[in-house]
């Protein structure tokens, strides 16, 4: 039985702390011109007191699951998707299952970054395909305000995140023509230093050592050669969104809206010159949350369905990249 996925229920959780660039100035030498310029960031949302990504997540979640009409009982399978799981150890999926009131079912996290919720899309979607579980909850959530370096020396890196979770609920649609029509997956682990997360260190030993925490490189907090990951990105978007829309036989014209994993506005305006699409046809809200990395396409994918910019029928394009290098597509129609 082959029948395809639709997304049923989407559901957004920010956290009330808004942290202006201005906010910032007073943290680091940096500039609210500097980083609106560079980045189009007006502000993000930073978490309070001891919230993991799955509190945010299990907010998403559930308002997810009340707009697809299911209560919890009817979730067969859980994916989260993070790369700031709430501890090392057991999956951020399994406590938001625990929390959420549904046991038995699998959770597990995907741990890809901010193609994470893409990867996540794609396992969710053929669950679903294939029959193996009817309604699949994939939930996106980061919390990277506790795990940036909020000083001078991490400022290329701080600047740019944000917490947030977005969550959806997949399930069955009869029509093949109509959910996901297809998605799209790909990874060059030789980039991987890149842009990556040396500490906590589980291959050496110790794996923490007090270096890492206080040493010149700062190895607990996130690196990036900025340049480096920009020029990927502006080449790997719109490859993989053409070959999402060629896999169905479609054109950018017919495209109704692209939402691109929301890293930088520059990359999206880019991206969107490279592929002809006019502004409206681009979704960002990046101004206001900043790179909420796994969060960031749930959340943006909630506030164009708020915003009355996604209709019955429409194709909409999903597309991501970012550390691995990682970056993926997803084509559905609405
Ligand atoms: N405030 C002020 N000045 C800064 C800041 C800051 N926050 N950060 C860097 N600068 C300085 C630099 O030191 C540099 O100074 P110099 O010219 O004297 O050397 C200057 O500004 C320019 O720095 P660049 O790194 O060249 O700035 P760029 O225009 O490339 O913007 C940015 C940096 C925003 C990080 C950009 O490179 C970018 O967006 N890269 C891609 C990010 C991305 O897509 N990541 C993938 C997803 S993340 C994930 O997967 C987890």
């Amino acid at each position: 039985m082959m029948r395809n996925s639709r997304v049923l229920g989407v559901g957004r959780h920010v956290p009330e702390r808004v942290v202006t660039n201005v906010d910032l100035t007073a943290l680091m030498e940096t500039s609210d011109e500097w980083i609106q310029q560079r980045t189009g960031i007006r502000e993000r949302r930073f978490s309070e007191g001891q919230t993991g990504a799955a509190d945010m997540g299990l907010l998403a979640a559930r308002e997810a699951l009340a707009r697809a009409g299911l209560p919890p009982d009817r979730v067969d399978c859980i994916i989260f998707a993070t790369l700031s799981p709430d501890v090392d150890m057991p999956a951020s999926a399994c406590l938001l299952q625990e929390a959420l009131g549904v046991s038995g079912v699998p959770a597990f996290d995907v741990r890809n970054q901010c193609s994470g919720f893409l990867y996540g899309l794609a396992v969710a979607d053929k669950f679903v395909k294939t029959g193996l579980y009817e309604h699949v909850l994939l939930v996106g959530s980061e919390v990277h305000s506790t795990g940036i370096d909020l000083t001078t020396r991490g400022r290329e890196v701080a600047v740019i995140f944000g917490d947030g979770a977005g969550a959806v609920v997949l399930g069955p649609e009869s029509n093949p023509r109509r959910g996901i029509l297809s998605t799209h997956l790909h990874s060059e682990g030789r980039f991987a230093e890149k842009l990556w997360l040396e500490g906590v260190a589980h291959r050496e030993r110790p794996r923490l050592t007090e270096d890492m925490i206080v040493g010149e490189a700062g190895k607990m907090f996130p690196k990036m050669e900025g340049r480096y990951v920009f020029r990927h990105a502006v080449t790997r978007f719109p490859e993989v969104i053409r070959e999402a829309l060629d896999a169905n036989g479609v054109t950018t014209a017919q495209l109704s809206l692209l939402i691109p994993h929301q890293a930088n506005l520059r990359i999206s305006q880019s991206v969107a010159m490279e592929l002809g699409l006019p502004d409206d046809k681009v979704f960002n809200n990046i101004e206001r949350y900043g790179n909420t990395t796994a969060g960031s396409i749930p959340i943006a994918l909630y506030e164009a369905l708020e915003a009355g910019q996604i209709h019955d029928g429409d194709l909409v394009c999903l597309a991501a990249f970012g550390a691995g290098f990682t970056w993926a597509s997803a084509l559905l129609a609405w």
